[in-house]
């Protein structure tokens, strides 16, 4: 990684201060610097922060894309990193992780994309189970992007109340289908990742359907009105507005995630220990 080193010195404080540090504390600084670059690299890569293009590229020039790649798109981000650099060892994770700390330490190339989701979600005077669908709606893609709606919906469904579950499910349909009445226009930047031309699939066709007539329609709906096409480098979020909304609608368990032996443990032994070779 390229160090701009006028950027680090500025970090802490200018070359001054800089040189006030002992040798200890400037490593640790420039190892936190890097890490800080990083993540920055590495959010500003998912799909959600493609720059915009003059001409969208069509389904046939998409399929083209696919053997320039290292990885296939639908392997999680925290899997394969889009940088090309390498993997990071990870903190480990304590005895009976919470939800909480997934957040912290591994959740971490989708954490600011649905922090952002879930805090628009909280100023457009959402209720609490749209704003903690807002706020889980994409982390599965940690792990898996291919029909993220689904993978996400049942991750958290022994968690979370059922339209929560819903609205994740089903958020993933409903981006590709304009809804005036709330505002909703199809995104951008789907043009860009399916091509211009790109028909959704039959299933996907078929379950917005299902969802158009369902009474919960709505709440897998203002997912998608919440959600965020484009990656707003300059916010700043943390999970902290959200902390009361997830103690009273997550049921925690006491043994930790992964460790509770419900139908989904595995997905979060998954998330923390991705390094397991089986
Ligand atoms: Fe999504
Ligand atoms: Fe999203």
């Amino acid at each position: 990684m390229e160090i701009d080193k006028k950027a680090f010195l500025d970090s802490l404080g200018g070359p001054e201060a800089a040189g006030r540090m002992d040798s200890e504390a400037r490593a640790d600084a420039l190892e936190s610097h890097m890490m800080d670059q990083l993540n920055r690299a590495k959010t500003g890569d998912p799909a959600w922060d493609k720059p915009k293009l003059e001409k969208y590229p069509t389904v046939a020039e998409v399929e083209q894309q696919i053997e320039t790649r290292k990885y296939r798109e639908g392997v999680g981000f925290m899997y394969v990193p889009r940088t090309g650099e390498n993997v990071r060892r990870l903190p480990p994770m304590p005895a009976k992780p919470t939800l909480y700390d997934f957040f912290k330490l591994r959740f971490m190339d989708t954490s600011n994309h649905v922090l952002q989701s879930a805090a628009l979600a909280m100023k457009n005077g959402m209720s609490e189970e749209i704003i903690l669908a807002c706020l889980l709606h994409d982390v599965v893609q940690e792990i898996i992007r291919t029909d993220h709606g689904w993978w996400g919906a049942q991750l958290f469904e022994p968690y979370v109340p059922e339209k929560v579950s819903f609205a994740i499910r089903y958020h993933q349909a409903l981006r590709y289908y304009p809804d005036p009445s709330v505002g909703y226009e199809y995104p951008d930047l789907y043009r860009q990742l399916f091509g211009a031309d790109y028909v959704p699939p039959p299933y996907i066709e078929a379950t917005y359907q299902m969802v158009r007539k369902h009474s919960w329609y709505m709440d897998a709906r203002l997912v998608t009105v919440n959600d965020l096409y484009a990656f707003d480098p300059d916010a700043v979020v943390t999970i902290d507005p959200f902390i009361d909304i997830i103690g009273r609608h997550f049921k925690q368990p006491k043994e930790g995630l992964g460790n509770d032996g419900s139908p989904v443990a595995h997905m979060w032994r998954t998330i923390a220990r991705p390094d397991q070779p089986l």
